[in-house]
Formats: C-alpha cells, sequence, structure tokens
C-alpha cells in the first residue's frame, strides 16, 4: 500500500514541495529513506521510531520505505520527521484519516514532542500556492505560519496529539493571525528627538534616508554616533507588504524570528566587528544560512568600528551592496538571499579617538593614524556616499530640555522626497536616487550651468576622484528632491560636495 502526504523544503528565500511517499512491505523490520535525504533526514528514521515506542505507538513487523520526491533535489534538515511520522501512524493503522491533502513540517523528540523548525514562513507560503488546504506545524512556528492567509495552519506539540487531531478525537484550532502590532511582534523604535544638537548629522542622515544613500559617520568615543545610526531605520518609508514577508521570510530560514510575526518594521542589524565572513554573508553547514547582509534585507546593515572589521570580512560586502542580492556556494550548491540595503558605518579618526576633537588631545603619532585609516580602501570610502562628522555635543546642549525634531517630522520629508523618486523610476529597476545606473545617469542628473561650474571648481579645490563624481551627483539629486526642486542647482552640488571633503581631511585622497 503506497500513501502520501505533503512536506516542504527551502531553496533560497522560497519553499518547495516535498511530497513524502510511504509504502509497507513484508520483510525484515526497517525503515528505508531514499530521495537525496543528508544525514538530518536519514537519522530521522531512529528519531521517529524512538518517538513512536516511547509513545506506545507500536509498528507491525515490516519494511517501511519512504521516498522523497523529487528526488534530485538535497532534502535537507529535520523537518520531514513529522510527515514520515504520520505515514507510519495511517500505516500501521494507528490514523484513520486520509492525509494525503495535508502537509506536515516539524522535528520530532524521541519522547514525541514536535520541535519548531527554520524557514516555516516560506513553506507555508509555498503550501498556499500549492492549493493545500490545511497544514501542521510545530506549536512554536505558529505565529510566523499564520500570518499567512487562505490556509489553516495548526499547531502541533505532540504526535499523539496529532494522531487524536487526525482521527477526530481532538478538537483542531487553527492558529490565528496576528492583530495589533504588540503580537506582530512590534518594537520600541528608537526616536530622533532624543538626540540634542548634531544639526549637520541630522541633515545627513535625512538625506542618506531620502536617497537611500549609504553613510559613514566620523567622530570621537560618545559622540552620538551609535544613537544616529540607530534612529536611521525610523526616518526610513514605511515597508510595503511584499518588504515584510521577504525579509520576514529571512529571518524565518535563519531561526532568527523569536516570537515576532511578521517583521513590519525596517531591520537594524548591528554585527560586531569580529563577525565572520560567513556570518557577514551567510553559508554555514546544513541549511544555508543568511548572513547579516540578508537580515538587515530592506533595513539598515550597522557597521561600528569600521577599520576594526577583517580586510576579508568587508570585501564580502563589495559586490552585494551594489548589486542588491548575495549568492553564496558551496559544495555545488547555490544559493541567492536578497539583501537590498543601506549601509551606515561609524569610526573613529585614530586609534584613540580624539584625533580633531577640541576638547581632548590626541595620543596618537602620525604613521598610527595613517595605518589606521588605511585600513578603509578608497574603493570602499567611495561606497558611502556621505561622509560626515560627528564631533562631541558641548555640555549645555546636552544639558538642554529642548526636544529636537522628532523622526516622524524628518520622515515626512523623506517621503515627500522618495514619492518624487518613485515617479522618477516608474517602469526602471532603479528604486531610488543612490541605485541610479549609469544608462539613467544622463536622464536624471540634469544640472544646471552654474551648478556645472560649480561643480567643477569644487572638484578642483578638493581633488575628488572620477570615481566620487557620480556620487556626488546623486546626492545633489536627492537634496534637489527634498527641497521638491526638478533641476539641480549649484546650492544643492556644494552641499553635496561638502559629504565628501573628508575624504582630504583625513584620508588626503
Ligand atoms: N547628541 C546627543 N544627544 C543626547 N545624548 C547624547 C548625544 N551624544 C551622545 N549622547 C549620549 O552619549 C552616549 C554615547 O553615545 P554613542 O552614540 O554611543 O556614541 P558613539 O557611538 O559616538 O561612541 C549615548 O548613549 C547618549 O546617552
Ligand atoms: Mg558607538
Ligand atoms: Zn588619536
Amino acid at each position: 500500500m503506497v500513501i502520501s502526504c505533503s512536506s516542504f523544503g527551502i531553496n533560497g528565500i522560497d519553499g518547495y514541495r516535498v511530497m513524502v511517499e510511504a509504502d509497507m512491505q513484508m520483510g525484515l523490520p526497517a525503515i528505508d529513506v531514499v530521495g537525496l535525504p543528508d544525514t538530518a533526514v536519514k537519522e530521522s528514521r531512529d528519531r521517529v521510531r524512538s518517538a513512536l515506542h516511547n509513545c506506545g505507538l507500536r509498528l507491525p513487523s515490516a519494511h517501511f520505505i519512504f521516498n522523497l520526491a523529487p528526488a534530485d533535489i538535497k532534502k535537507e534538515g529535520p523537518v520531514y520527521d513529522l510527515p514520515i511520522t504520520v505515514n507510519l501512524m495511517v500505516l500501521s493503522g494507528h490514523v484513520r484519516a486520509d492525509v494525503s491533502n495535508l502537509a506536515f513540517i516539524g522535528e520530532v523528540s524521541l519522547s514525541g514532542a514536535v520541535r519548531r523548525v527554520d524557514g516555516v514562513l516560506p513553506m507555508v507560503i509555498k503550501a498556499h500556492e500549492c492549493g493545500i488546504k490545511e497544514i501542521f506545524v510545530p506549536a512554536d512556528n505558529a505565529r510566523e505560519a499564520a500570518v499567512v492567509e487562505g490556509i489553516s495552519v495548526y499547531p502541533v506539540e505532540h504526535i499523539v496529539q496529532l494522531k487524536d487531531m487526525l482521527n477526530g478525537e481532538l478538537p483542531k484550532e487553527p492558529a490565528k493571525a496576528p492583530e495589533s502590532d504588540e503580537e506582530r511582534g512590534i518594537e520600541y523604535v528608537p526616536d530622533f528627538s532624543q538626540i540634542k544638537g548634531q544639526l549637520e548629522a541630522r541633515r545627513a542622515m535625512e538625506i542618506a534616508a531620502a536617497g537611500g544613500h549609504n553613510i559613514l559617520l566620523i567622530g570621537p568615543p560618545g559622540s552620538g554616533k551609535s544613537m544616529l545610526a540607530k534612529r536611521l531605520p525610523s526616518i526610513l518609508p514605511q515597508m510595503t507588504f511584499d518588504e515584510m514577508i521577504e525579509t520576514t521570510k529571512i529571518h524565518s530560514i535563519a531561526g532568527k524570528l523569536g516570537e515576532r510575526a511578521l517583521i513590519t518594521q525596517r531591520p537594524y542589524r548591528a554585527p560586531h566587528h569580529g563577525v565572520t565572513p560567513v556570518g557577514l554573508g551567510g553559508g554555514g553547514s546544513g541549511i544555508i544560512k543568511p548572513g547579516e547582509v540578508s537580515l538587515a534585507n530592506n533595513g539598515v546593515l550597522f557597521l561600528d568600528e569600521l577599520p576594526e572589521f577583517s580586510r576579508a570580512t568587508l570585501e564580502v560586502l563589495r559586490q552585494p551592496i551594489e548589486d542588491g542580492q548575495i549568492t553564496i556556494s558551496r559544495a555545488g550548491q547555490n544559493c541567492t538571499y536578497p539583501c537590498t540595503i543601506m549601509v551606515a558605518a561609524a569610526m573613529n579618526p585614530c586609534p584613540c579617538g580624539y584625533f580633531g576633537d577640541p576638547t581632548h588631545a590626541c595620543t596618537c603619532s602620525q604613521k598610527r593614524i595613517r595605518n589606521y585609516l588605511g585600513r578603509i580602501s578608497g574603493p570602499l570610502l567611495d561606497r558611502f556616499d556621505i561622509h560626515v562628522e560627528v564631533p562631541p555635543v558641548p555640555f549645555e546642549e546636552l544639558r538642554s530640555k529642548e526636544q529636537s525634531e522628532s523622526s516622524a517630522a524628518i520622515k515626512r520629508r523623506v517621503d515627500a522626497a522618495r514619492a518624487i523618486q518613485h515617479e522618477r523610476f516608474k517602469g526602471s529597476k532603479t528604486t531610488c536616487n543612490a541605485k541610479i545606473n549609469a544608462a539613467e545617469f544622463e536622464r536624471f542628473c540634469l544640472i544646471d550651468k552654474e551648478a556645472e561650474q560649480t561643480l567643477k571648481q569644487a572638484f578642483e579645490a578638493l581633488g575628488l576622484t572620477a570615481r566620487a563624481y557620480d556620487r556626488v551627483l546623486k546626492v545633489s539629486r536627492t537634496i534637489a528632491d527634498l527641497e521638491q526642486s526638478e533641476i539641480i542647482r549649484s546650492d544643492h552640488v556644494l552641499e553635496a560636495v561638502q559629504y565628501r571633503s573628508l575624504d582630504r581631511k583625513y584620508w588626503n585622497r
């Protein structure tokens, strides 16, 4: 007798359907799994056999054969424990239901408890696309699964409970989609109103947010660089539903959703500078895990103490920042994760941190400073459209009771500038000024004669490279958009050039 039920695997950020077929034949008692299973899937046989035994669910003395179809894709991880268990319960008569239209995902412990697995959201989305009406998932994954509408998601805690539900002896309660922000897991977001002074840096953050530009903050310890970066998501446009799903899928696959059901706020990821290339870009053993660049997808990646990151780690960043996606290859297997991100980075101007600070003396030698700054290569520096100095805020200003402008107020201007870009890039893949490509450049970055002249003089005065030219123009475009100006004027250009003047001051490039 051959029976089957559905389960799911993960490829990139999408789920794919796996039919778990089972057959029972006369012969020596054994369980075999075919269909390109990895080690975790092979071990499933022993886990499931123990679990059933420990729950008093006896198997007849027979040879059970499982086939995971399609057979040409490698099946990974412990998610097939549950469908295998269900098929065994059906074949041995413990479950008297037709399971062929049902789907199951979950790991089973030796005691029969059902454990959470990674990637449940993309799997349930796929199940829905395949026309499946009912899916059984680990209770710990039910919240994220319930976000998908049009499919009944049943949380399962234990295989005996599942048996009783399938036999109609226990009522089936579908998980409810989270309704309130609190249920969805919306967290408290810090606000720009808490930052005193720092007008120039705040303005730079606003421009960065308005055009999607990467930004580099330079200043002594304690000047508020981390504070500023952490507030960047609060002035970015609201996530679209598609962006929420895409980002949540990645966190689901990484097993990093925690208590959240759906990620509705732009992520902010701040990996420590000791992060490995794999931690940043993705990889690892078993299912290829998304790295920090992808966990930050549709949000902000903050690199604090930029010169402390290893060269190998920073190298991982270079291409994905431009492409908006990262492809990880391992043992002949390729996997692509999105990473549409804004990068914010912070650094001290020297090893001790106080070079150029009016209130502290710097204790570093010229050579040490040069070595330190030299860790940031020219091409990497160029990835940041905006460089801004964050000097310490004077004591009186810090003590001031006056509230600064709120994130909501800044966000309104950002949204208006983004609306212009939305119109501008209709029908193009470009999403914001920072991503304008070479072919679109002439069309979108028109400047008047006077501005052209200003730009030329500034470049000569600052000795800027040709590489910086495009970047300065893109930032000028954003500054003009913030002013609702169709034409890029010379004052827009002048301000944009300012955000590149630190090249000269610190790097002498
Ligand atoms: N402009 C500011 N307004 C209010 N508090 C500030 C400001 N700058 C610094 N602080 C205080 O100093 C602390 C250190 O700031 P932080 O952002 O960590 O500095 P940095 O990252 O530059 O070393 C903050 O937690 C905050 O309490
Ligand atoms: Mg800091
Ligand atoms: Zn110093």
